[in-house]
């Protein structure tokens, strides 16, 4: 049985032509005739160059059936990583156990070593996970320092699981839930104001949870802002990060906190199923292994993550997916996704009825952001509204609740976007508000 080469693994362009040999359907797949990523565009045009963006694009084979503004589910891969993992499917499913037994715990080092380069962190930092409800739900379970009567605090704006992982301490560890609602319209000012008085009133708070860009809204808090504060007064911050890295360029040390959950599978683009936590050194101690797990020592990260048995094709792509995004330029994804944001909020602004839940001040928004219709906060009033936009105008996009001022709808452009797409978002978004 062969052993997988190395050549297998090897990352970004390489290992398309690594990968791609072979299948009829691989030669006439978008992507196919990139070989390499353009020079990367000036500064002051690197959010429009079209030709730079047209490349891009042709790395992705999406439906045509319809403008899909809903990307924050999950990342669709390039074709370059997609056939990557499906070269990677065959390999695992041909050589079986023989595999994952000699070779992929080899094979993983680089991956994740060049996610530790890439976050500005060292390797034994990170454990891999199947995403960011699986990393954030080891951290909030298994942080060990609360004792009955203390107090943990969360947002409405916060991911439903991670909520429910809150709430669940209330019987786990004995501990006051205290929820609050992050403010609407959002300001930074407003924001921090929020949480210096949640955290004034909740001395004794020991556990804060933050989530760097909403799912809900778009909304992009200044989490290291919140973590010193916290910080100061002894308390503890776990950052959702599933939305930002990727969509926005930061280092890990960015956020100031010691526990991070992140994924890779939204804007990394890696296949589903692939994410890590982020544990800072020194603070291992403070979170429990994974239900006692005793396949890792205790000073090993890999302890706090239990997963059974992995996808491992979805984890070997994870390299190739990494090294394509910073090719791409991580720093142009999050001008391009914040430009096609920033393009159909500016003309929506202008239409009377539409309430933007995001606030278009520096550092508060990326690529996503939630919109609904002036008054109109139930979800019935937010489905009927994507039904419009689906049914009339062709255009994809979700429902997001949990807001406390209303349900939202929910827009979030990906690479693939066009500029046309998120103009016919915003007539669209005229024409309905006329009508309403
Ligand atoms: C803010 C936030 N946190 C966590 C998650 C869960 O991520 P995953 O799919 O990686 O488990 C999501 C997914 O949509 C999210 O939006």
């Amino acid at each position: 049985m062969p052993v997988p080469q190395r050549r297998d693994f090897l990352i970004g362009l390489a290992a398309t032509a690594a990968t791609a040999a072979g299948s009829a359907a691989a030669q006439q797949a978008p992507g196919r005739g990139l070989t390499a990523i353009p020079q990367l565009p000036a500064e002051g045009v690197l959010a429009t160059d079209p030709a730079y963006w047209a490349a891009i694009r042709s790395l992705y084979n999406v439906t045509p059936d319809v403008i899909n503004l809903e990307n924050g589910y999950w990342g669709v891969m390039i074709e370059p990583v997609r056939r990557h993992y499906m070269a990677m499917t065959e390999m695992v499913n041909r050589d079986n156990s023989f595999y994952a037994r000699t070779g992929f715990g080899r094979d993983m080092e680089p991956a994740r070593a060049a996610l530790a380069q890439a976050l500005g962190c060292a390797p034994e930092e990170i454990a891999f996970t199947r995403g960011a409800t699986e990393a954030l739900q080891l951290l909030i379970a298994g942080y060990n320092r609360l004792r009955p009567g203390d107090s943990v605090l969360y947002a409405d704006l916060d991911y439903d699981s991670m909520q429910y992982a809150m709430n669940w301490l209330k019987d786990r560890r004995g501990v006051d839930v205290v929820r609050f609602a992050i403010p609407e319209p959002a300001t930074k000012a407003a924001v921090l104001q929020t949480y210096r008085d949640v955290l004034a009133a909740n001395p004794k708070a020991r556990l804060l949870l933050l989530t760097h860009l909403s799912h809900r809204t778009g909304l992009v808090i200044p989490v290291a802002e919140i973590t010193a504060m916290a910080r100061a007064l002894g308390v503890d911050v776990i950052v959702d990060a599933a939305h930002s890295w990727g969509q926005m360029d930061f280092r890990v040390g960015d956020l100031g906190a010691d526990f991070v959950g992140f994924n890779l599978h939204k804007w990394i683009g890696a296949p589903l199923g692939t994410g890590f936590m982020y544990i800072r050194k020194g603070r291992l101690p403070d979170i429990d292994r994974a239900l006692a797990d005793e396949d890792w020592p205790a000073t090993d990260i890999r302890s706090r993550a239990h997963t059974g048995t992995y996808n491992f094709a979805a984890f070997l792509s994870v390299l190739p997916a990494l090294r394509w995004h910073q090719q791409i330029g991580t720093r142009a994804k999050e001008v391009r996704l914040r430009y096609l944001r920033d393009r159909w909020v500016g003309k929506a602004r202008g239409i009377n009825g539409i309430e933007i839940l995001t606030p278009d001040e520096p550092g508060m928004s990326a690529g996503i952001t939630s919109l609904r219709l002036a008054g109109k906060t139930s979800a019935a009033d937010n489905n009927a509204l994507v039904a419009l936009l689906r049914e009339k105008h062709g255009i994809f996009t979700v429902r997001r609740g949990g807001v406390a001022k209303g349900q939202c709808v929910r827009v979030s452009p990906a690479l693939y976007t066009t500029e046309a797409d998120v103009d016919k978002l915003a007539a669209a978004l005229a024409a309905i508000a006329a009508q309403a």
